[in-house]
């Protein structure tokens, strides 16, 4: 079974994806964790982040897999252990430029396919375009939204939790800039699939969305 997650950031997805996938014993692929280790690996290697020539032969040498340690979901670099590092706020805003690149999305398009298709029993993929274009055949599809200060205040919680001096208007405006460009780029833009079921989490807690989303499942037939 293939569930895709997408909308933008602050929506709910991460929390959401990895209870879900918890719950029904899928994997879990945080596809925007892909985008960061490209925009990290190329920091290190002096690539820049839209030099589509450079990272379209840098994408296919990086060995990029998920693990659990601890109960939490880890993301490793070539046997490195980036899940801290490519949360950095350099590294997010590398992502954002490295992800509107065809180059990248066509190298990681393969690697996103494989991830889902060979978990055993399936798996939660997260991100901007699972439904649309990754897995435009996925089983159930779920786009998240929420209103705009609502996701600003969980991504100022998170960034000051992990020790980041910022404000949530300085938040707010960087994620109008942000949502506006995954919006608006040529290359997978962040859209809703026709077939996706939208959730508005601005008043939900995570049990609530994730109940929401099992029962979408259940109605369909896809789990007991
Ligand atoms: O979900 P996130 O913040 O970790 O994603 C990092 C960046 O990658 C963000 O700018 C959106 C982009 N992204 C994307 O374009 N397509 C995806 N499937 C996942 C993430």
């Amino acid at each position: 079974m293939i569930v895709a997650i997408d909308g933008p950031a602050g929506a709910g997805k991460s929390s959401a994806s990895r209870l879900l996938a918890a719950r029904l014993g899928l994997a879990l692929v945080d596809t925007g964790a892909l985008y960061r280790c490209v925009a990290l690996a190329a920091r290190d290697q002096g690539v820049a982040w839209d030099d589509d020539a450079r990272l379209a032969g840098l994408v296919p040498t990086l060995a990029l897999s998920f693990g659990w340690r601890g109960g939490e979901p880890r993301v490793y670099l070539g046997g490195r252990d980036v899940t801290a590092a490519i949360r950095d706020p350099e590294i997010s805003r590398g992502a954002s430029t490295a992800s509107a690149r065809r180059s990248v999305r066509d190298g990681l398009f393969d690697l996103q396919r494989r991830l889902g298709r060979e978990a055993p029993g399936g798996a939660v993929l997260e991100g901007r375009d699972i439904g649309t274009v990754v897995f435009p055949d996925a089983d159930a599809k779920f786009f998240l939204t929420a209103d705009p200060r609502v996701r600003a205040g969980r991504r100022l919680a998170e960034l000051v939790g992990r020790g980041v001096a910022t404000t949530l208007a300085a938040v707010l405006t960087e994620q109008e800039q942000r949502d506006h460009d995954d919006e608006n780029r040529a290359v997978a833009p962040l859209r809703r699939a026709p077939d996706a079921e939208p959730i508005d989490t601005t008043a939900l807690s995570l049990d609530e969305v994730v109940a929401t989303m099992e029962r979408s499942l259940r109605r369909r037939g896809l789990i007991p």
